[in-house]
């Protein structure tokens, strides 16, 4: 089913993703890995991801589906038929040695502190685009965040109204997270914001949807 009007992200369910969903997750991923065969697996290898065989990053999602301690290793927004539309990453930040190799020193804490979770990657399904999967996404890790008391949850989104900002938005799009009750509070680069949201943060008792 094809969303039929601007407000279909109001109508995704989102759920966290356990093994009961990898069927529903590779169906989403489909045959080309979401984008060149990452299967979300770059904040975690970095470029290493491409140089091996794909399949071993198909089967690192799913062992991270069956495996991961909820809410990782993320969520999984489905439409009202059932067909999987959207997956963000919502991972503990210390699981992700690339991402701290590259963004760490930037980060307020200097990427040291364990207790950060992240969501450092969107994937939503060509044709559910601009329909608001991304924000109901961030809406539900905002639910998430709050029902299983993250102390704080980070992304890395990038500011699309900065000239020349990269096309490649597989971190998310910064007003999206500020209009979810995110806060700016870095800038690693001209385009890419980190922005966190906890409790500790005015807008955490916030409207985020809840996740099953
Ligand atoms: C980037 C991406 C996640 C956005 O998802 P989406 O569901 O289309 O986003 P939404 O519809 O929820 O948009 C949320 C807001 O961000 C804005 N937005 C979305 N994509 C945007 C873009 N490329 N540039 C500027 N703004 C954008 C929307 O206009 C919307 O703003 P609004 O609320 O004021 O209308 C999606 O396009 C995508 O999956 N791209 C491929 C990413 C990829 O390759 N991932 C693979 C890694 S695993």
């Amino acid at each position: 089913m094809a969303p039929s009007s601007a407000a279909a992200g109001e109508n995704v369910t989102v759920s966290v993703v356990t093994s009961g969903l990898s069927g529903a997750l590779a169906d989403l991923f489909g045959r080309s890995g979401a984008s060149n065969g990452c299967w979300c697996q770059y904040w975690l290898l970095g470029p290493e991801y491409h140089r091996r065989d794909r399949g071993l990053n198909r089967a690192a999602l799913m062992d991270e589906a069956a495996r991961s301690t909820p809410p990782g290793p993320g969520l999984l927004a489905r439409s009202p038929d059932g067909t999987a539309v959207g997956w963000a990453r919502l991972t503990p930040r210390a699981a992700l040695p690339w991402l701290i190799a590259r963004l760490g020193r930037h980060l307020p804490d200097g990427g040291r502190d364990d207790g950060v979770w992240s969501m450092p990657c969107f994937f939503v399904r060509s044709r559910w685009r601009s329909h608001g999967v991304m924000s109901a996404l961030i809406a539900a890790g905002i639910g998430v965040a709050t029902d299983h008391r993250l102390p704080v949850l980070e992304a890395y989104p990038i500011d699309p109204s900065v000239p020349g900002a990269t096309r490649n938005r597989y971190t998310g799009v910064l007003p999206a997270f500020l209009q979810a009750g995110f806060a700016e509070v870095a800038r690693p680069s001209n385009d890419r914001a980190v922005v966190r949201y906890g409790p500790s943060h005015p807008c955490a008792s916030g409207s985020g949807r809840s996740a099953r």
